[in-house]
Parts: structure tokens; C-alpha cells; sequence
């Protein structure tokens, strides 16, 4: 049996933003990044917050969020008790809510309305049952339909500030989520056809953004296939090239949806030396009006270089070979163990993976 589920639910399109005035609340928690607390932009968005409500601020979230800092997160959350909590950033500032609000919900708290809004169009966090918490070099993905926030708010203005290396790491996510989606082993009709509808709007929108990031409908469709894709992985899973880029980005701490686009193209390879696992990459290039795999394997490269992002994880110039290599048995096994391996489309061996990583470094 197979099921399809969307626990938040989504408001979006001009002036989505004016939902949070309907909000029934009287103490609001915002989870957010330094970054997006001096910016200005939290104080924007609590404009249209209900006059009356109290409001506190945790700008403590860091890239790729420690256990520390959700253990920190949900000690303030006892002493706060706030009755609305909206995560406001990227997929870090809503990782680190969705586990603090788990993690606290676990220790007796009774859960407060969750209202997730995006700064980036990346993750699709703001849709998913997924949080990747980092534990010492790890990353780890909880998978849990507890975690999934109530609403998603989807207001494009708030990614307008994002500069062209971010909306070009942020944007690969979203096509490898709707990439991974598609040739998953749990892929159904319905993720397939959200997958597909996501790879359309990236292919086309993902260059104009990165060219213009005033380009308001190219960003707000963007904000809507980050979504989209997420919808469609949280219901079809993942693959190993989550797997392969959590194990890197733990040890090494480079940007996730860049690790996610120098894996693409050597894990789609991998997958389309045997014909069995070809074939969703066939099928999804003909609904994407292209001649074939290899077609759409050339296109992702094409699109990686025209976003100026490396071709191997040596070009990125910060993962020392020797360092890499000292680590890339311990990698493979965390790829190996790492919640996202189990919806892969082709079974992996430890060995495989340690051949990935070599290919995705030298090039
Ligand atoms: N939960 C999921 O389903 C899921 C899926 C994929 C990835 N992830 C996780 O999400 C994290 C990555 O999230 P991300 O790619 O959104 O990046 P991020 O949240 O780490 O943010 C990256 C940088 O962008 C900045 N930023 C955010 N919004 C901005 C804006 N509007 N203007 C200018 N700068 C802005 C932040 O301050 C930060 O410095 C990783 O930890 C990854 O593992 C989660
Ligand atoms: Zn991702």
C-alpha cells in the first residue's frame, strides 16, 4: 500500500504574508540566524503579527544546527511557553525549530502551533517530516511526521536578499530533491508528477534568479518548486546523494546544497550504468521534453557550470586530499547508515560509496 500526506497546511501567492494578522496567538517565539534578525527582515515580518502579541526572538540558529543548539532551543522554550512558534530562515532556522519543538514535545511540553516561513528556496523544509541536526561531525536526519511544521507561509520577498552563490547552492537542492524523489524506490504517480513540475520551474527559473535576484516572479516560482519538491520527498524519500553530502557536510562544512550538486551528475552515472536503474531517468527526460538520460545529465552539468559551481570537491579548494581521504571509509558508513540510503533506487555496498566519493573528488 502506498500513501501521500501534506501535514502543513500552505499559504502563498501576493501578500501571503498578511495571514500572520489572523493568527490567533499572545506570545509568539521566532526561531531565526543572526543574519536575518540584523537585517531587519525579522522585524519585517512581525509587522504583520496581530497587535498585542508578545513577541521574543532566538537568532542563535547556526548553519547546519548542532544538538547543542537545539538542546539550548529547547530549554528556552520551557521558560518562554510561547502559544505560536514560527521558524523564519533557511532549512538551518527550521531544522533547528522542528527538533526543538520534537525534542520538547518528548519532554512533556504540549506543542504550539508551528508556522514555518522560508527565507531561502532550497530545502522545502517548511513541507517535510525531515530534520538534519549535525552531532559532533555528524549529520543526522530525523524522519518523523511530528516534525512537520502546521502552515508554511511562501512569501518570495523574503528570498529577495539572497546573494547569487546561496540562491545557486539553495536552487541545486531543490533539483536534487526533485531528482531523488523522482528515481526513488518509493516514488508514486502523485511525487512523480510534483518531482517533474519542480525540475520545469529549476531548469527554467534557477539561471534567471542567479542572474537577477530582483527577478521577483522567477524568485516566487522558485519559492513554490522548493515546496513543491519537498512535498514530493517527503513522501517518496530521498537518495544516497543526501546520504553522501550529510556525511561530508558534517566533517567538512561546506554549504549543503552545494555538496548536493557536485555529487549530482557522478551519482546519476552510477545509477545509469545499469539499465534497470536507467530508466527513471529515461522516462523523466521524455516528461521533460528532452532526448534521454544523457541529455539530462549534460543538462545538469550545464546548469551546475552556468552557476559557476566546481565540477569536483577538490576545485572547492577547502577539502584537503589527505584529510579526505583519512576520512572517506568513516564517510561511506555514514552514508551507508544515513535515513536517506534506504529509498535509493540501486542497492549500494560500502565500497561503492567510498568509489563515489573518490570519483566526486578528483573529478
Ligand atoms: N529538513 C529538510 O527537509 C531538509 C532538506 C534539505 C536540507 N536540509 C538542511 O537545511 C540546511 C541548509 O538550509 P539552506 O540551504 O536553506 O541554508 P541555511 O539555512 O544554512 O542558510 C544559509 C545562509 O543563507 C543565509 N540566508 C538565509 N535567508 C537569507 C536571505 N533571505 N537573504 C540573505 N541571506 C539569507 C543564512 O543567514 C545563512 O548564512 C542544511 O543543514 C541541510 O542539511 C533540510
Ligand atoms: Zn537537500
Amino acid at each position: 500500500m502506498n500513501e501521500f500526506s501534506l501535514n502543513a497546511k500552505l499559504f502563498f501567492g501576493p501578500r501571503a504574508v498578511e495571514h500572520l494578522g489572523s493568527l490567533s496567538c499572545s506570545h509568539v517565539l521566532v526561531v531565526t540566524d543572526g543574519f536575518l534578525q540584523e537585517s531587519g527582515m525579522v522585524g519585517k515580518m512581525c509587522q504583520h503579527l496581530p497587535s498585542g502579541a508578545r513577541v521574543s526572538v532566538y537568532s542563535n540558529v547556526k548553519p547546519d544546527p548542532s544538538q547543542e543548539l537545539v538542546d539550548e532551543g529547547v530549554e528556552m522554550i520551557f521558560r518562554e511557553r510561547p502559544d505560536l512558534v514560527i521558524a523564519f530562515g533557511g532549512g538551518s532556522c527550521i531544522d533547528a525549530t522542528k527538533a526543538i519543538l520534537y525534542f520538547a514535545s518528548q519532554k512533556g511540553m504540549e506543542r504550539p502551533y508551528f508556522l514555518a516561513i522560508p527565507t531561502t528556496a532550497g530545502t522545502g523544509s517548511e513541507v517535510t517530516n525531515f530534520a538534519v541536526i549535525t552531532r559532533g561531525s555528524t549529520k543526522v536526519a530525523l524522519i518523523d511526521d511530528a516534525l512537520a511544521p502546521d502552515g508554511a507561509l511562501l512569501d518570495a520577498s523574503f528570498t529577495r536578499s539572497v546573494p547569487p552563490q546561496i540562491t545557486a547552492d539553495t536552487g541545486m537542492d531543490v533539483l536534487t530533491h526533485a531528482l531523488e524523489a523522482y528515481v526513488s524506490n518509493q516514488a508514486t504517480t502523485f511525487t512523480d508528477a510534483l518531482a517533474v513540475k519542480a525540475l520545469r520551474i529549476v531548469f527554467e527559473d534557477l539561471p534567471l534568479v542567479f542572474r537577477d535576484g530582483d527577478a521577483m516572479r522567477a524568485r516566487g516560482r522558485m519559492a513554490e518548486a522548493s515546496c513543491v519538491a519537498g512535498i514530493a520527498f517527503t513522501n517518496a524519500g530521498l537518495g544516497i546523494n543526501h546520504s553522501l553530502a550529510h556525511a561530508l557536510g558534517g566533517r567538512f562544512h561546506v554549504a549543503h546544497g552545494r555538496l548536493n550538486a557536485i555529487l549530482l551528475p557522478y551519482v546519476m552515472r552510477f545509477h545509469m550504468a545499469e539499465s534497470a536503474y536507467r530508466e527513471p531517468y529515461e522516462r523523466l527526460a521524455h516528461e521533460l521534453g528532452m532526448s534521454g538520460a544523457d541529455e539530462l545529465l549534460q543538462r545538469v552539468i550545464d546548469l551546475r557550470s552556468r552557476l559557476g559551481i566546481q565540477d569536483c570537491l577538490a576545485d572547492l579548494g577547502s577539502i584537503d586530499a589527505s584529510c579526505f581521504e583519512e576520512h572517506v571509509c568513516d564517510m561511506a558508513e555514514a552514508a551507508a547508515n544515513d535515513r536517506c540510503t534506504p529509498t535509493n533506487p540501486r542497492p549500494v555496498s560500502r565500497q561503492d560509496l567510498v568509489n563515489l566519493y573518490r570519483d566526486a573528488y578528483r573529478g
